[in-house]
């Protein structure tokens, strides 16, 4: 029987969960693919740490000895840093071999070479574990979802931001308690600028935008912002109104460009986010046939961001020829109408006289106001001190028992 070689780049949480799940389902790979999986190779940094690995496999810090192997089919790349990664991806492809990477920084930065380099030498690119980590989406997006076009993806991108989240709310803590748990988790790292600020989401977004949509929004007019402005008081002002904050990534096409943000937004319990709690992911796509698909699960971890891999691993050696059909059919959504429409907010900092309609003070300076974007985003460049969230959904304004809105 024939055998596929495969060497895997790393060999760290994400590389080891990789080089044990060939090892423990390599009968389901052989009946899948007719053929044997054999890991031939592994790069690592430090050779003086011991890993568990059979003797046969080459164990190196020195990538050209794995590009000079008699036979190399797929690499898997779970590194680190976009560097010495994309170069070493770039020498993969040229090699002629398929390329999987987890690494979605990298991939945000380099993922269009790597395609267009990739078709160009007849290989495929796998990158199922840059976004979600386990959940499926880009093969649902590329293999699921060919006719339906898509009109909207929102997602819960980020495991580290939604834990913090939901200690705060759960567990009545500052932002800053939570977040040391999810340190002492190892859910977020020591530095953890690129989870709580929104950037780990903002990469993945636009991972995702070119696979919905053929194409990313220029990165300078993304809207991203991060978890740190959330308070406790906000939370608790959002649990009166029966919602709950969560950091979501949307992305559509608007008056003929593709529009994304990043940003803390209030759901209520009819959006299938509002359950989506600690570190899960969760992804809605909106498209126009199937309607509404919400796919969740796990966002991070060894075995679920290894699962995306080794189903990448099948996909590529199915692939006949190099990347193809990434380019989508897509609904507009109508520019006008955002924008300019009336919607809910929660608002803290308004001062008085803002001219803005307020249904309640929900808590002390803290005001569920109903405006347009436009008047919002105008009145903050004003009062820098204002910060808004949208309400993803209905309110259910029974519960405020109000009778009449008052102009503030
Ligand atoms: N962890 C997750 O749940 C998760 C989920 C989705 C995506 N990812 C992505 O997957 C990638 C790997 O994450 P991880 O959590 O597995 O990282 P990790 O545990 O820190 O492991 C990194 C591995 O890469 C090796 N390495 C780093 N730089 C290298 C270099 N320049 N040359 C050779 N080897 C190098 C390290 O070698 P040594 O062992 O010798 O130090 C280590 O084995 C990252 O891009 C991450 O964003 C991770």
């Amino acid at each position: 029987m024939s055998v596929i070689k495969v060497a895997i780049l790393g060999f760290g949480t994400v590389g080891e969960g990789v080089y044990r799940t060939i090892q423990s389902h390599a009968e389901e790979f052989t009946a899948v693919l007719g053929k044997k999986v054999e890991v031939a190779a592994i790069l690592i940094k430090n050779k003086q740490k011991k890993r568990e690995v059979r003797e046969d496999v080459l164990l190196t810090s020195d990538f050209e000895e794995i590009l000079e192997l008699p036979q190399l089919d797929v690499v898997i790349e779970a590194i680190v840093d976009k560097e010495p990664t994309f170069t070493y991806l770039k020498k993969a492809i040229g090699r002629g071999c398929h390329i999987i990477t987890a690494n979605k920084e990298m991939f945000a930065h380099y993922g269009k070479e790597l395609l267009e380099l990739a078709k160009v030498n007849n290989v495929s690119v796998g990158y199922e574990a840059t976004v979600a980590g386990g959940i499926p989406v880009i093969q649902t997006l590329r293999q699921l979802l060919k006719i339906n076009r898509v009109s909207l993806i929102q997602g819960i991108l980020n495991g580290t931001s939604n834990f913090i989240l939901t200690e705060m709310r759960e567990k009545k803590q500052s932002f800053a308690e939570s977040l040391q748990q999810a340190q002492e988790n190892g859910y977020a790292e020591a530095d953890p600028t690129n989870d709580i600020e929104g950037f780990d989401a903002f990469y993945k977004a636009m991972i995702l935008s070119r696979i919905a949509f053929g194409e990313e929004p220029d990165w300078q007019d993304v809207e991203r912002q991060g978890i740190t402005s959330i308070t406790s008081e906000l939370i608790t002002a959002a649990e009166k109104l029966e919602l709950r904050f969560k950091h979501v990534a949307s992305i559509s096409r608007e008056g003929g460009r593709v529009v994304a943000a990043v940003k803390p937004v209030l759901v209520g319990n009819e959006n299938p986010f509002y359950h989506v709690e600690g570190v899960e992911n969760a992804v809605n796509v909106h498209s126009d046939i199937v309607g509404r698909i919400t796919l969740q699960g796990p966002g991070a971890g060894m075995f679920p961001t290894a699962s995306a891999m080794i189903e990448d691993l099948v996909y590529v050696c199915q692939s006949r020829s190099g990347e193809r059909n990434i380019v989508k059919n897509t609904v507009e959504i109508s520019e006008t109408s955002k924008g300019e429409q009336k919607e809910y907010w929660l608002v803290q900092g308004l001062s008085n006289n803002s001219g803005v309609t307020c249904i309640d003070e929900v808590s002390t300076g803290i005001n569920l106001i109903e405006s347009s974007k436009k008047d919002l985003d105008l009145l903050a460049g004003q009062h820098p001190g204002i910060c808004y969230f949208s309400i993803l959904g209905e309110v259910d304004l029974a519960i405020l028992n109000k009778e009449a809105a008052t102009v503030i």
